[in-house]
């Protein structure tokens, strides 16, 4: 076996016109690799999902390059006869020419091509099957400022095959196996003197391999080094990069960072460390920073050094998916604007940390003295995603300072209680989101959240709360209060049972969902002055709507459902409803509608699930022009009597719900499709019973005849025999 691969690369060598010394150069190695032992290969395996936290074990880079190598042979081998054909066909050069820019991508290359033309700036070789990138032909395009050789098979880079290209800037080497060449530790990519962007992603490489291969970079400004297989970052590994401002790193398995790392870094700005195995930060000094990823970690604690030289810059900071369990000590970052600590263990201290500035951070003063309230802890973020945590109260004074914040969510806590009573407490909050906690008790004070638009609260155990709890929020747009138990009260003047709640007279509110509240009855006059677009009031199943119930909100609602409320009838007036475009009416018992006579906007009404046998023309007339879907499976329809329903499935105009499977029934209990009635079916069963009528008349009509003449025989017979008698 070894003689016939000795053999073939001899013919090879003999046979290849193209075949350079470099290539035997890289022959020689690969051919002493044959003889040593096979050892265990490891492929460097990047995460997938936050949830695989898994670390790779190291392996010495020699045991790589065996199976490898033997590939690379056997494969040159197989494919000779091609490279052949390629270099004879040198001329015919497959890529796309646009301007200045060769694209190359995804043609099967298994070299860099020759032909183009020299002055090409743009050079696209993307997705083909390039295993080694040597001086020849590349060497040629020196006007070259873009390279793109991601996705390929490249394990081979002769040293210093890139300096022959001085005006070299952006440089994609991404998903290739760059881990896979001994020669990478010899020259590595050697000096990248203007490249600006380099992308190594998905190679595999590892710590070690990583410094050997970065050179001097003066000019370097964003790298990319994510989806490898790196474990530790040294003082040494960006060395000769000093105008880095963007690195990504993410999807490794770092587990150590050395103090002073990113020393060498003055100006990195944005630091993508997801997905790697950090399990504490400590000792954060990156003043300079200024977006910082550290989601999808295992990461416990996040601590600042103890005396920042300058401010730091950190605007947007990610700690999604780690095992926080403290909010972390964020009081020395006053330029803040995201954080993002969801998906956490993190729990709030009931007691406001005494003095101590620690692991609670949030109340701490500024550790600067001269830092004044602008400039306090969290004062500028806008954004703070605190779901998926173990928060069971928030601290009125965590609050205080969050003068500047948008949105806040709170989302899957275990919340019993949410307070926010000090005035103009969070006063720019836009959006705040307590959906799936246990909340039982809200108490807004009556001039906080004044900018509030959209208040999210389902699926919590909200019963008994001031009447005026929302009535006080002056911009609320939205209210979702799905999954509580909260009773409406009637319309303003009319006290309702104690611990309802007022939905009247709150002007600025559009959406209202009070789905499954366990609502029992709808008192008159509930929605009064309240404009509603939008009201959702299903799943209270025995629900009584009170005559008057949604009266004010004829000139605004648009869209109205009442699924699975076992409604017999509706005490609405729906047709006075002009704006109304979906209607939903579900899974009710209902059988009769008012009737549409006049022209409205509904467009959407779905009827299913409910007692309709008939949907007469003379009610349902006025939908015809707005009309667009109608469901109705789920009743008990009658194939007889419903024209206008057959009309419509007939003209196609309106879509009505999977047509042909819509069952109607005869007199008797025969069921059909609807569609599949005709309308002789109809009269035939009309014509019937005229026969049987007509049949029974002329019955009844002989039996009368014939009991009349027997009468009149009868009688002449008696006289008969009495004239006789006598
Ligand atoms: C090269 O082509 C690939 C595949 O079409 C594309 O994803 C990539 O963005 C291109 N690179 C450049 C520099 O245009
Ligand atoms: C960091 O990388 C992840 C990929 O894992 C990406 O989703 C995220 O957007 C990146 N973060 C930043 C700040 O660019
Ligand atoms: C924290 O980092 C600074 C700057 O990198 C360094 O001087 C200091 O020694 C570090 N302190 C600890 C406790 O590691
Ligand atoms: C925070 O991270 C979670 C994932 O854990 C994501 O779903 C959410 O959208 C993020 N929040 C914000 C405000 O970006
Ligand atoms: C607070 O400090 C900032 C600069 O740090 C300054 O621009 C601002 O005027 C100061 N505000 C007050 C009220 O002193
Ligand atoms: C929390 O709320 C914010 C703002 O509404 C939203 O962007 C984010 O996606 C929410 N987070 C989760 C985990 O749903
Ligand atoms: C109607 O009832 C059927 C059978 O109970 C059920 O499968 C279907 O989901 C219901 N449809 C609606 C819209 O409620």
């Amino acid at each position: 076996m070894v003689a016939i691969r000795l053999l073939g690369a001899g013919v090879l060598l003999w046979l290849m016109p193209w075949a350079s010394s470099e290539t035997l150069i890289h022959f020689i190695p690969a051919l002493a690799v044959v003889w040593s032992s096979p050892g265990q290969v490891r492929t460097g395996g990047s995460r997938v999902g936050c949830s695989g936290k898994e670390s790779v074990p190291q392996v010495s880079p020699f045991l790589l390059t065996y199976r490898a190598m033997s590939h690379w042979i056997l494969l040159l081998l197989a494919l000779l006869p091609v490279g052949l054909a390629t270099s004879q066909r040198r001329d015919k050069v497959p890529c796309k020419m646009v301007d200045k820019n060769a694209w190359c991508q995804g043609l099967g290359l298994l070299q860099v091509p020759s032909g183009l033309p020299l002055d090409i700036e743009v050079l696209n070789l993307s997705g083909n099957q390039l295993r080694s990138i040597l001086p020849s032909p590349l060497g040629f395009y020196t006007a070259l400022r873009h390279l793109d050789l991601s996705a390929n098979e490249i394990s081979f880079l002769q040293p210093g095959v890139f300096q022959a290209l001085p005006h070299l800037e952006h440089l994609s080497l991404a998903h290739n196996h760059l881990a896979a060449s001994p020669a990478m530790s010899a020259g590595g990519l050697g000096p990248l003197p203007h490249v600006t962007s380099l992308d190594l992603s998905g190679n595999s490489l590892y710590s070690g391999l990583v410094e050997r291969l970065l050179g001097q970079a003066p000019a370097l400004r964003t790298l990319s080094l994510a989806q490898n297989s790196l474990t530790r970052l040294s003082r040494h590994t960006f060395m000769g990069m000093p105008a880095l401002e963007r690195l990504d790193l993410h999807s490794n398995v770092l587990m150590d960072i050395e103090d002073g790392a990113f020393e060498a870094l003055p100006r990195l700005a944005h630091l993508n460390l997801s997905r790697n195995s950090l399990t504490c930060i400590s000792n954060f000094s990156l003043q300079q920073l200024q977006v910082l990823d550290l989601s999808c970690n295992s990461i416990e604690a996040f601590q600042m050094a103890p005396e920042p030289r300058t401010e730091y810059q950190l605007a947007w900071l990610d700690l999604r998916e780690n095992n926080l369990l403290h909010f972390p000590d964020l009081a020395a970052l006053p330029r803040l604007v995201y954080l993002n600590v969801s998906n956490n263990l993190i729990r709030l201290p009931v007691e406001p940390p005494q003095g101590n500035r620690g692991t609670q951070g949030w109340s701490a003063s500024p550790s600067n003295p001269s830092w004044n309230t602008s400039t306090h802890a969290l004062s500028q973020l806008l954004n703070l995603d605190l779901s998926y945590n173990e928060i069971e109260l928030v601290p009125s004074d965590f609050l205080a300072h969050l003068t500047s914040l948008h949105f806040l969510n709170l989302s899957r806590n275990c919340l019993r209680t949410f307070e926010a009573r000090h005035a103009g407490s969070l006063p720019c909050l836009v959006r705040l989101d307590l959906s799936w906690n246990m909340l039982e008790a809200l108490e807004l004070g009556s001039r906080t959240l004044g900018s509030l638009r959209t208040l999210l609260l389902q699926d919590n155990a909200l019963q008994d709360l001031p009447s005026y709890t929302f009535a006080s929020l002056a911009s609320l747009q939205r209210l979702d209060l799905q999954g509580n138990r909260v009773n409406p009260c009637g319309g303003p003047g009319k006290p309702g049972p104690s611990g309802c709640v007022s939905f009247s007279g709150i002007s600025s509110l559009r959406t209202l969902n009070l789905v499954d509240n366990e609502i029992r009855v709808l008192r008159a006059g509930a929605f009064l002055h309240t404009p509603l677009t939008e009201l959702d009031l299903s799943a209270n199943p025995g629900l009584d709507v009170a005559m008057g119930a949604l009266a004010g909100l004829e000139a605004s609602l648009e869209v109205l459902a009442l699924q699975g409320n076992g409604l017999a009838v509706l005490q609405v007036d729906l047709p006075c409803f002009s704006c109304l475009k979906r209607l939903n009416l579900a899974e009710n018992r209902l059988s009769h509608l008012p009737a549409w006579t006049q022209a409205v906007s509904l467009e959407v009404l779905d009827l299913r699930n409910n007692s309709f046998s008939l949907l007469p023309g003379s009610a349902m007339g006025g939908l015809e022009t707005s009309l667009r879907r109608l469901y109705l499976q789920g009743n008990p329809l009658s194939c007889c009597g419903n024209g206008w329903l057959a009309a419509q499935l007939h003209q196609g105009r309106v879509d009505v719900d999977a047509t042909r499977d819509l069952i109607c029934r005869f007199g008797s209990q025969e069921e059909v499709s609807l569609s599949h009635v005709r309308p002789e079916d109809c009269e035939k069963g009309g014509l019937k019973n005229v026969n049987l009528i007509i049949i029974l008349t002329f019955t009844v009509l002989a039996a009368i005849l014939l009991t009349t003449l027997a009468t009149c025989c009868c009688v002449r017979r008696q006289r008969f025999n009495q004239q006789y008698k006598a």
